[in-house]
C-alpha cells in the first residue's frame, strides 16, 4: 500500500463555538480521485481548506506527504502549496489582472521559468479547459462557467501532485461539464495527479470517482468505491444517491 498523499485524522474545526468537523477522518492514496459528497453547509470546502493549511483544526491532524501541515513553516507551506492545485468553488480570479496575468501569477512567483515558457503553458493549460485565445481578456468579461474553466487551468499551471476541485462543474452546462469530467479522469491517468473533487452531480461524481466519501454531521459516515457506495445500506447516503425528500437528512433539520 502506498503512503497516503494527504491524511485527516480525528480532525476537530469550530467557527465561533459550532463544530462543523467532528472527528473527521480521511486518507487520500496517489493517483485517487476520491469524490467528496455531503449537504450544504456540511463542511466540504471547509475540509479542503484545511488541506492547504489555510485553517488549521483545533484537535486531530492532517498530513500531507506524511507531514503535519498544521506545523509547517511558512516556507514549508508555500512549497506545500506549489504541489497542490485548488480550484475554488467560486473562481477567485484577480479581476484587475487580464487571464493570461491570473495564470501566469503562480509562474512568475515560484518559478523562474522565461516568458516564452509560461506563454507556452498558459496556451497549454487554457486549450486543456477549451478556453484557448481568451488569455487578453479580463475576468469580467467572461461568463461564470468560463471563469470557471479559467480557475481550473490556473489549478494546474504548476503541474501538481494533488488537484483540490470545489464544486468544478456547478453552473457549467452539460457539454462543458462532461470536458471537466473528462480531463479531471485524464489529469490522474496520464498525469499521475490525484484528485479530491466536492461535487453535488451525482452523475459526475459517479462517473469521475475511484472513491466516494459521505461527509455528515461532521464526520465521514461511508466511503467505498463506487459501485458499492451506490449500493450502500446507510439511510443517509441512500437518501443523498437518490435524491429523496424522506429519510433522516430533513428529518435531523427539522429536529
Ligand atoms: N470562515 C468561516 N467563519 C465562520 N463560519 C464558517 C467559515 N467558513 C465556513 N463556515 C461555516 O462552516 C460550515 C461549513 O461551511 P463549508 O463552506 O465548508 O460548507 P460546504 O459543505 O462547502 O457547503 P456548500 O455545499 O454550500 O459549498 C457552514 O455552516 C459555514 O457557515
Ligand atoms: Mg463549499
Amino acid at each position: 500500500m502506498d503512503t497516503p498523499l494527504v491524511e485527516m485524522s480525528n480532525v476537530d474545526l469550530s467557527f465561533d463555538g459550532t463544530r462543523i468537523l467532528k472527528g473527521l477522518s480521511l486518507s487520500v492514496a496517489p493517483r485517487e480521485r476520491l469524490v467528496i459528497l455531503g449537504q450544504s453547509g456540511s463542511g466540504k470546502s471547509t475540509t479542503l481548506r484545511l488541506i492547504l493549511g489555510i485553517l488549521h483544526p483545533q484537535h486531530g491532524s492532517v498530513k500531507f506527504k506524511n507531514e503535519e501541515v498544521t506545523h509547517m513553516s511558512r516556507a514549508k507551506l508555500n512549497r506545500m502549496r506549489q504541489k497542490i492545485g485548488m480550484v475554488y468553488q467560486y473562481s477567485a480570479l484577480i479581476s484587475s489582472l487580464t487571464i493570461r496575468d491570473n495564470l501566469a501569477l503562480p509562474l512568475e512567483e515560484l518559478t523562474d521559468k522565461s516568458r516564452e515558457e509560461i506563454d507556452q503553458i498558459i496556451e497549454e493549460k487554457l486549450a486543456m479547459v477549451g478556453m484557448e485565445d481568451t488569455g487578453e481578456r479580463m475576468p469580467s468579461e467572461l461568463s461564470g462557467g468560463m471563469k470557471k474553466r479559467i480557475g481550473l487551468a490556473r489549478a494546474l499551471v504548476l503541474n501538481p501532485e494533488l488537484v483540490l476541485f470545489d464544486e468544478p462543474s456547478a453552473g457549467l452546462d452539460p457539454v462543458i461539464s462532461s470536458v471537466i469530467d473528462e480531463l479531471i479522469i485524464s489529469l490522474t491517468e496520464k498525469a499521475n495527479t490525484t484528485s479530491i473533487i466536492v461535487t453535488h452531480e451525482m452523475d459526475s461524481a459517479f462517473k469521475i470517482a475511484t472513491r466516494i466519501a459521505m461527509l455528515y454531521q461532521g464526520k465521514i459516515i461511508e466511503e467505498d468505491r463506487p459501485e458499492r457506495f451506490r449500493r450502500s445500506e446507510n439511510e443517509v447516503v441512500k437518501q443523498f444517491v437518490e435524491g429523496k425528500t424522506d429519510g433522516p437528512i430533513l428529518e435531523n433539520k427539522k429536529s
